[in-house]
């Protein structure tokens, strides 16, 4: 019996329960009217509500839906490292589901950027798991705390769309654990989503959807999910063996309840488990019921544009501000070139299409605002070649201006779900055009609208200012002249690398595989992991970003708080006339590892707002996973004994200040045989004493003697120790049975 007072499944017949286990059409949950249970509906996410018209209007529109608050996606929102922020987004993303009663909402998704070139990058948050997991638990508990569910996605290794139904992901355990896993497993773990969605592709040749190791093993077994796991959108091909893999919902229905029914019956699925995934469906039916209960709800709509304004305010990166010529004065002259100041670039192209409750660019901001500006649309948003025409105009308008605006990036076409990117080269034409205004007046500030990286350094020293402004959501073009004419400041900092060149890009080698699988060969170095370990030059670093403010971090102190945990203090200082939030960022870099580990791997951070000449104590524990790597040996976590750096920094490349701390280590060890090597045997509590002990019977004429000299031992440590016959010929048996029998007799 389920504790709640709700049906359960032992009020339900063997069909019923089959069919919660798949939904009643593509956007809602199969209820059971007869026992009071009901099919709510459940629809896309991630970055607002996608309430498809698709079930009223017969419409197969991905973008015809209802009228929904269209905040930053997650490529602008991840820049700016606030779980407040994101809690805050979904506060309002629920109030918006009451409305629409929509009892869950289909995101966020939080696949790990392995690639920009990946085409749902604008969706996903970050190449760092603890980054992604952090902002994206914000935005579960936001929405949750409002008794709507989410659905956390795409779970897992959906980090590229070439093949994405069916490519087979090849990933090592070790980088599933510390790299694809790691923001699923702390959202699980510190916001339990209601719900998880599973990814389309095959891990290890196994397709998500059917696969016990990652549904139940992992999920359920390691970190105690206890909600349900649904499909992406058609990723369920054998019903029977997705629900024993611990799928508890079809997504959308296939009509085939029967096979469940037939299975049940024939012994195919255990009644167990059927019961408890059936039961899953109407605990997450139970949890939704209050606040679909409520009736005639309508959210604020100025209220949650203005929830979106700050959110895009936080969102943009400032990337370059050579001769402060940002922000600008009110009364500056401008000239604003670029079609996307007027027809912004607001959001991905997919299933996150969102159709916004209002919508204002830039230039209806500057005309509201009642500032003066020139405008040329310097290009189309087509794949047409440049119009000369439109380059004449643009470089008239920036003729005389005291500074030129131009609004550039990647068109709707260049990205979206469903298709991975060619490369990260920005549109010819619009570079051609900026070469042309900047050649007319140098006073060029790039504003950039793109989901996913582009390159930065084939056109950057033509301008001398470079703002990052991702996807915004609706309310952009309000919160980018805030920024640009100096009522807040730029906090937002890169959640992603940008590369001098894709080529650069650790995962080039396997991108985006072939023969119907991807190999990902670059292991735990991903983005920075491997740009900041291999000593490979950037545009700019993982966690960058400028302010108008400056900031100086000092005092790093570590304290150790436990055998393997540890405690970092910092004081930040804003040591400008500017108000402006800075983000303090903890990096942990190992000593000496037995396997190959980055150089250093974020593991915490804080926004810090302070005004013009405050200072804030900032104070972040690191706990004994942020010193620990997934070892394959151990088949877990493990933290190796010694010494470790701990960097307080403003970006990955940036590191203010560090300190160091001696942990005890987790005391792991595997028992020794004659498989193990004679360094392993050295380094061993047991065996170290015992290899001494052989020395000395070889110096005694008791057992042959081993060659000891430098280079011999160089030789020897990476030798198992059954290989002695080999140096020492046949007494080389007795030396490995006696460390055998003594090993035998000490670690009884
Ligand atoms: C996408 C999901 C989305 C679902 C429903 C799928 O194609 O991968 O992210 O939630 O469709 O629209």
């Amino acid at each position: 019996m389920s504790e709640n007072t709700y049906p359960s499944v032992n009020d339900l017949t063997l069909e019923e329960k089959a069919s919660l286990t798949s939904g009643g059409d593509a956007w809602h949950l199969q209820g059971i009217e007869s026992k009071g249970i009901p099919g709510y509906m459940i629809t896309d996410g991630p970055h607002g509500l996608r309430k498809s018209l698709a079930s009223d209007t017969g419409s197969t529109d991905l973008n015809d839906s209802v009228p929904a608050t269209c905040f930053p996606p997650a490529a602008g929102l991840s820049s700016s490292w606030n779980p407040e922020l994101t809690h805050q987004v979904g506060e309002a993303m629920a109030e918006e589901c009451i409305q629409e009663k929509v009892a869950v909402i289909l995101g966020p998704g939080v696949n790990i950027k392995r690639n920009p070139l990946g085409g749902r990058c604008f969706e996903y948050w970050s190449e760092d798991p603890l980054l992604a997991g952090h902002e994206a638990a914000g935005l579960v508990n936001g929405i949750q705390s409002k008794g709507v569910g989410t659905s956390l996605k795409h779970f897992a290794v959906n980090s590229q769309e070439t093949d994405r139904l069916r490519v087979d992901a090849r990933v090592s355990q070790r980088a599933l654990r510390e790299i694809y896993f790691p923001a699923f497993e702390y959202i699980v773990r510190n916001a339990q989503p209601w719900t998880i969605m599973c990814s389309y592709n095959k891990i290890n040749g196994v397709h998500a959807a059917q696969n016990h190791w990652l549904l139940t093993d992992v999920l359920r077994g390691d970190w105690g999910f206890k909600g349900i796991v649904m499909s992406d959108w058609g990723a369920a091909h054998d019903r029977v063996a997705s629900l024993n893999a611990g799928l508890n919902l079809e997504m959308p229905p296939s009509f085939t309840d029967d096979r469940i029914v037939y299975a049940a019956r024939d012994g195919r699925i255990a009644p167990e488990q059927l019961d408890r995934m059936a039961q899953g469906m109407i605990d997450l039916i139970d949890k939704a019921r209050a606040a679909m209960s409520i009736e005639g709800y309508r959210f604020d709509v100025e209220a949650h544009d203005e929830i979106a304004r700050k959110a895009a305010l936080e969102s943009m990166v400032l990337l370059k501000n050579e001769d402060a010529v940002l922000p600008l004065a009110e009364d500056a002259k401008v000239a604003v070139i670029g079609e996307f100041a007027r027809t912004p670039r607001y959001q991905g192209g997919g299933s996150s299409h969102i159709t916004p409750t209002k919508m204002t660019g830039f230039l209806d901001t500057l005309t509201a605002r009642g500032i003066d500006a020139r405008f040329a649309p310097g290009f189309t948003l087509d794949l047409e070649p440049q119009d000369p025409a439109l380059t004449a105009e643009a470089v008239d308008a920036a003729k005389g201006a005291d500074v030129v605006l131009m609004f550039l990036g990647l068109p709707e076409a260049a990205e979206s779900e469903g298709f991975d990117r060619e490369n990260i080269d920005m549109p010819a034409k619009q570079i051609e055009l900026l070469k042309a205004v900047a050649a007319e007046n140098a006073n060029v500030v790039v504003v950039l609208s793109n989901g996913s990286v582009v390159s930065v350094a084939p056109w950057a020293n033509n301008a001398k200012g470079i703002l990052e402004s991702w996807l915004l959501g609706q309310a952009g073009g309000p919160a980018l002249a805030d920024v640009i004419f100096g009522k807040v400041s730029p906090s937002g900092k890169l959640a992603q690398s940008i590369p001098l060149s894709i080529d650069d890009d650790p995962t080039m080698l396997n991108w985006p595989g072939e023969e119907g699988h991807v190999d990902y060969g670059e292991g735990v170095f991903v983005g920075y992991r491997y740009y900041d370990t291999y000593g490979k030059a950037v545009d700019y670093p993982f966690g960058f970003g400028l302010s108008y403010a400056s900031f100086e971090i000092s005092d790093v102190v570590v304290s150790k708080t436990g055998a393997n945990t540890a405690s970092v203090t910092a004081k930040v200082t804003n040591t400008s006339d500017v108000d402006g939030a800075e983000v303090v960022q903890v990096y942990v870099a190992p000593g000496k590892a037995a396997v190959a580990r980055p150089a250093h791997e974020l593991k915490g951070f804080r926004k810090v707002f302070l005004k013009a000449g405050e200072t804030a104590e900032v104070t972040i524990d690191l706990d004994e996973r942020a010193f620990a790597y997934w070892s394959e040996k151990f088949d877990g976590w493990h933290v190796e004994a010694g010494e470790y750096t701990v960097e307080v920094g403003t970006s990955s490349r940036d590191i203010a200040g560090t300190a160091s701390v001696t942990l005890d280590g987790d005391g792991k060890s595997l028992p020794l045989d004659e498989w193990s090597t004679f360094s392993e045997w050295r380094e061993d509590p047991i065996g170290g004493p015992i290899v001494e002990a052989m020395k000395a019977k070889g110096e005694s004429g008791e057992l042959a003697k081993l060659p000891d000299n430098d280079m011999m031992n160089l030789f020897i440590n990476s030798m198992p120790i059954n290989s002695l016959t080999t140096l020492l010929g046949e007494p080389g048996k007795a030396v490995t049975a006696f460390l055998i029998d003594e090993y035998a007799k000490a670690a009884k």
